[in-house]
């Protein structure tokens, strides 16, 4: 049997910090610190702790050229590669570690910059509710935690501004000025279909689609993206559309449709909302919303093993974040933005693989339940109109 250690491996001395008590009760330094070895492979999806032994045989072993298990054995010891290889950190060639070679030729097939692999890997969230750690703080229990922030603006060269005239009024301004992240949405109140097919269309929707070669095309929309390439998907969760049965939908933007995934009654539309807004239920009664999807094989299919690709997505989608916001304005709806979603849970949700897809962020619109406007945020949830 061969084996070689998997394709992106990140060593992290971690450390626990303790209150030595014997120590504290002979005089001496009341904290002590303990620190162990922590694995990160993106194609695991788990951090495992490790020792080091197996840190030395990890170091010693090509994630490219196979070699003969026997060859390691004798080299690192029996019990060490055994480990090892059960835990994922070395790949064998046999049937019996199909399951993690299959996850390890994933992520080397796309393309990913080792260290983009490990910030997206870990940092997802599953499960995450208010009670375990979806703080909503007010403004001002931020001040009392922290103190002032930094000023809201750098203050550089005063002395030779250039005093600019005032922004002239323009056709958009209704849209921009008007614009502003929605928490309290009326809970009874539908979408249009026509608002809702508008929004989707222009946002999300190939305004376009150009031929570039004998079998690929690209799409034309109305944000730009990197590449050109738009790798961002549009998962639609209904509540209350009018004429479209709540449920999870596929947009698809050449076909301008919304292709059924699950449906689902209205209480359990509700739920699921909440439950991949991490707890937020100030977002969650809005009646449509959409999950944005990257595909990281069709960014990284030009933009290999690339340093600026992942951060690229990040931009693509608040692109069509802030389109979504102007389009819904104009429909007289607040919007919203959310990446504190329980990202890993929505993979699982939408049949997605993490080393392939990355659930990037939530927006949604929707009526406002009350005709009050409110301009800036002071508490996620209980904003208050200036
Ligand atoms: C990347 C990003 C993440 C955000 N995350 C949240 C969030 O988790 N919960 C929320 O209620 N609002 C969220 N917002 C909305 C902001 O809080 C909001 O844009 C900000 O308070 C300014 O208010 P305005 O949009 O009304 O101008 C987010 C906005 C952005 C751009």
């Amino acid at each position: 049997m061969k084996l070689r250690r998997c394709a992106v491996l990140y060593i992290e001395p971690r450390e626990e910090l303790a209150i030595d008590w014997k120590v504290v009760l002979s005089g001496g330094a009341a904290l002590a610190a303990k620190s162990h070895w922590v694995a990160l492979a993106p194609h695991l999806d788990a951090e495992l702790t490790i020792d080091a032994e197996q840190l030395a045989a990890l170091g010693g072993l090509s994630q490219t050229v196979w070699s003969e298990r026997s060859a390691a054995e004798q080299r690192f010891g029996e019990a060490c590669i055994a480990g090892l290889l059960e835990q994922g950190l070395l790949i064998g060639d046999t049937p019996q570690y199909a399951v993690q070679r299959e996850r390890d030729d994933t992520l080397r097939a796309t393309h990913w910059r080792p260290l983009s692999a490990l910030a997206h890997t870990f940092g997802r969230w599953r499960g995450v509710t208010e009670e375990t750690g979806m703080e909503a703080p007010s403004f001002q229990a931020l001040l009392d935690r922290y103190g002032e922030p930094p000023p809201p603006t750098f203050d550089l060269g005063e002395g030779d501004a250039v005093k600019l005239p005032a922004a002239a009024a323009g056709r958009m301004d209704e849209q921009l000025l008007q614009r502003y992240t929605g928490r309290n949405f009326d809970t009874q109140a539908s979408v249009p279909l026509d608002v809702a097919a508008r929004l989707l269309q222009r946002t999300f929707g190939a305004q376009e689609v150009r031929r570039v070669g004998p079998h690929s095309s690209v799409l034309k929309k109305t944000s730009p993206s990197g590449g050109g390439l738009h790798p961002i998907e549009a998962f639609v969760l209904v509540q209350r559309v009018e004429g479209v049965a709540p449920g999870l939908y596929h947009y698809h933007p050449v076909a301008h449709e919304l292709r059924p995934l699950r449906a689902l009654d209205a209480e359990a539309a509700a739920q699921l909302a909440r439950f991949m807004l991490a707890d937020q239920h100030w977002l969650s009664t809005a009646p449509l919303q959409v999950v944005l999807v990257a595909r990281m094989e069709r960014s990284f299919w030009k933009y290999r093993n690339h340093q600026k690709a992942y951060r690229a997505l990040a931009l693509d989608a608040g692109h069509l974040s802030q389109t979504f916001y102007l389009l819904a304005t104009e429909a007289g709806l607040p919007a919203f933005i959310t990446a504190a979603i329980n990202d890993a849970d929505i993979e699982k949700t939408l049949g997605l693989d993490h080393l392939r897809h990355a659930v990037v962020a939530m927006c949604g619109c929707g009526p406002a339940a009350s005709g009050e406007r409110t301009m800036v945020e002071l508490r996620y949830g209980e904003t208050d109109a200036l």
